[in-house]
């Protein structure tokens, strides 16, 4: 029994694909069939997968039910956070997506579910990604400040969410912990966020996100040993569409 998480699969069965530009990249090319295809090798039906957001193009749960029922056919357990693409989970949706897919596919965003003896809590996080740069000095260029106290408040209701899902976890009698996001815990302006802080508080062991898909992005947050949390980064094409073992 195994516990294996992966992000960003972007699929598009039945809504128009919105980034192009990932047609370009080899790697995204039949992506859900060579996802399709580790899965089988991998994951076994005792096993549980955690999809950590950005599932879908659908605009709606009608526009994402394709790409959901191609979620639901894979392999073992499926879990699923949301992503900041993912306009099929409206906020207050959570309790209902979970009575749809009852059975199929478990929604995970405010509340937790157990993998052994270990609870497995998540919201979809946010960082503040621009606009912005650093120059060479690594000095912040360009930074918008009106875009900045609009994120605070966006990392505000999501450290919210993601203190619920801790506290109903905590409630539970839960000792171990893993804590999914869909956007990296902190941005690359930051060392540390309320995110790792939260997780520190918790004593959470392992940090697992995505969204930052691309060559470019991949380093734009923590990888590995930081405090005493394991952080990984589970992006599809940063795995090459292979689902990362979190846990034996
Ligand atoms: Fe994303």
């Amino acid at each position: 029994m195994a516990l294996y998480a992966i992000g960003d699969l972007h699929l598009h069965y039945q809504s128009e694909l919105k980034a192009p530009g990932q047609l370009h990249d080899p790697v995204w090319k039949n992506h859900e069939e060579r996802f399709l295809r580790n899965c089988l090798r991998t994951i076994g039906e005792e096993d549980t997968l955690v999809l950590v957001g950005d599932h879908s193009w659908g605009r709606n749960l009608k526009e994402s039910e394709m790409d959901l029922d191609y979620i639901s056919c894979l392999p073992g357990r499926k879990i699923l956070t949301r992503g900041n693409h993912d306009m099929f989970w409206g906020i207050r949706k959570t309790a209902e997506l979970n009575e749809i897919y009852r059975g199929k596919l478990s929604f995970l965003q405010g509340n937790f579910f157990i993998y052994k003896d270990v609870a497995l809590v998540g919201t979809k996080g946010f960082t503040f990604e621009g606009p912005f740069y650093l120059d060479r000095n690594r000095r912040i260029v360009g930074l918008d400040e009106k875009a900045l106290a609009h994120a605070h408040k966006l990392v505000e209701r999501e450290a919210g969410r993601l203190r619920e899902s801790l506290e109903a976890a905590r409630e539970a009698g839960c000792r171990r912990m893993i804590m999914f996001l869909h956007y990296p815990p902190t941005n690359i302006l930051e060392e540390e966020s309320v995110f790792t802080r939260m997780a520190e508080e918790y004593g959470v062991e392992q940090v697992v996100y995505a969204h930052s898909h691309g060559k470019d992005r991949f380093h734009d947050s923590i990888q590995g040993p930081f405090h005493g949390i394991y952080y990984r980064l589970v992006s599809g094409d940063f795995l090459n569409w292979q689902p990362a073992r979190i846990l034996d």
